[in-house]
């Protein structure tokens, strides 16, 4: 009860300082009327308002969404192992933090808010940072959204359809409406916006206490069995298997990074950047691991593998009564992971356009909602098709796989910047074996499941990173636009009720 209660109550406040963060160094002028004490042509100024108790409740607040609900089951149909899945998610959680290390130099050596984006900048020049703002608006930050959104509509429709495997188009539909929902709340206001992902933490840590508090109870009495079981398919741990396997358990950790979004607003950030990664991702695997082990106190391992809402699963066998809770908190949970991953998806589209890097209407906000209406509508458009053509299972590694081609990047710059910049200021210095490490690992997950099992999709995910460079050329090195976007441009204005900022927020 109370411990959590807390946390999600500093989370408020992080968040708060998170949002502001995003939008102020995006100088959307939206946030500050609305916001606060500033005036609306002040220079930028950032509060450092996140302190080690903050950081961590951000840390945690991003990773757990929808993965801990929905990858346990695919993980032990990948590995066909309770052991092998076991030590994957761990090792999830230790790749995670290691990752997380190298980001909190990179994040206290350039504080500009675009993270990623500025580190490549930094590292490799123009174009690497134009292929990161092209992919992270097309494809990562939709696909999340995506995926968070199919697996809330899994949820929403599991409890009335008892028993048999709900429909696919009606989960879609769901997914569908649940988009729509999220980019009217984020159009409607920031304030709105912050609010729903406040409150709507508190639910997701409410789920995994019950989950873990039951869990417990079953295991007092006894219940072990599951959890000695043997193998339960022939192992089927190919080296890509695994590597897939990876991607599923690496989903639930995703957003470790999310603190280097926020460098610039945290008190004392050399120490307590790495500080809050080192506590909250921990803390995350912890809860993780927990979960995991409650599930098999509660259901066997082949009901696990079967269960298409696993947490609905666990709330009929344990809660009685109270098994509507399960759902419930479920749903709350991954609107509150979408809605927060859209808010900073907006934000992202914004700051790529302003600097030249995606057409100029998304960059613009409502004039009298300040929210970057088009942006948001973009990338809903973009994660509707995506819950329309595919998968959970399909996004998720569709996602992995680009997100740790990015990642593995971020390694990269990290190294390469030891060696070209071995001078600048290094508030935080991460010992330079687990960039390596980290490299290695990304560089193996990317491959593996090419090497394994060719598909077409990869080499898709490749190409349209690539085609980036086909766009920067003309459009963003060259400076040539297209004849008729300005009147495209002039109409969506009108229709949209938007107005670009740059000129007076710069
Ligand atoms: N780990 C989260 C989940 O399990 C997904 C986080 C999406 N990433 C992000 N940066 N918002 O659903």
């Amino acid at each position: 009860g109370l411990v959590w209660r807390g946390c999600s109550a500093a989370e408020c406040d992080a968040e708060d300082g998170a949002a502001g963060a995003l939008a102020d160094g995006n100088s959307n002028p939206g946030d500050k009327l609305e916001g606060s004490d500033a005036a609306p042509d002040d220079p930028v100024h950032l509060k450092r308002r996140v302190g080690l108790f903050s950081g961590v409740a951000l840390i945690v607040g991003t990773m757990i969404g929808s993965g801990i609900f929905v990858s346990p089951s695919g993980l032990l149909e990948r590995t066909g192992s309770v052991g092998i899945s076991f030590i994957i998610w761990m090792a999830c959680g230790l790749l995670s933090l290691l990752g997380a290390l190298a980001y909190a130099e990179l994040g206290t050596m350039n504080t500009s808010s675009g993270a990623e984006y500025a580190y490549f900048m930094d590292a490799f020049g123009g174009p690497p940072a134009f292929l990161f703002s092209w992919v992270s608006t097309l494809v990562l930050k939709p696909s999340q959204m995506a995926i968070i959104c199919l697996s809330f509509a899994k949820y929403a429709v599991e409890p009335f359809v008892s028993e048999c495997e709900p429909p696919h188009s009606l989960v879609k539909l769901v997914a569908v409406i649940s988009i729509v929902m999220i980019l009217a709340v984020n159009c409607y206001s920031v304030n709105l916006a912050t609010n729903v992902q406040n409150i709507f933490t508190a639910a997701k840590l409410v789920a995994i206490a019950i989950i873990v508090g039951g869990g417990a109870y079953k295991l007092a009495l006894g219940n072990t069995r599951h959890l000695q079981e043997p193998n339960f398919a022939s192992s089927t741990a190919t080296l890509g298997n695994i590597a897939t396997a990876f991607y599923t358990g690496l989903w639930a950790y995703d957003g470790w990074n999310n603190l280097n979004y926020v460098t610039e607003e945290i008190k004392n950030p050399s120490k307590n950047l790495p500080l809050s990664i080192i506590i909250g991702i921990p803390l995350v695997t912890l809860c993780y691991a927990l979960v995991n082990v409650s599930y098999l106190a509660v259901m066997s391992v082949s009901e696990m593998a079967d269960s298409e809402a696993v947490a609905v699963t666990f709330g009929n066998r344990l809660l009685g009564p109270l098994a509507w809770l399960m759902p419930l908190a479920v749903t709350i949970s991954t609107f509150g992971s979408a809605n927060g991953t859209l808010f900073v998806a907006g934000r992202l589209c914004f700051a790529a356009s302003r600097e030249g890097h995606l057409l100029d209407i998304l960059s613009y906000v409502h004039v009298r909602r300040f929210t970057p209406a088009p942006g948001l509508i973009f990338h809903s458009l973009i994660a509707v098709a995506m819950v329309l053509y595919g998968t959970i299972d399909s996004l998720i590694d569709f996602f992995s796989f680009t997100a740790w081609i990015f990642y593995g990047g971020a390694m990269l710059a990290l190294i390469v910047m030891r060696r070209t910049k071995p001078h600048a200021p290094r508030p935080y210095k991460v010992p330079i074996i687990i960039p390596y490490v980290v490299l290695v690992v990304s560089t193996y997950l990317v491959v593996a499941p090419i090497v394994d099992k060719p598909q077409w999709e990869y080499l898709y995910a490749t190409a349209f990173i690539f085609a980036g460079l086909l766009v920067y050329i003309p459009f963003v090195k060259w400076g040539y636009s297209l004849p008729f976007m300005d009147k495209i441009t002039v109409f969506l204005q009108m229709v949209l009720e938007v107005v670009p900022t740059s000129t007076t927020f710069e």
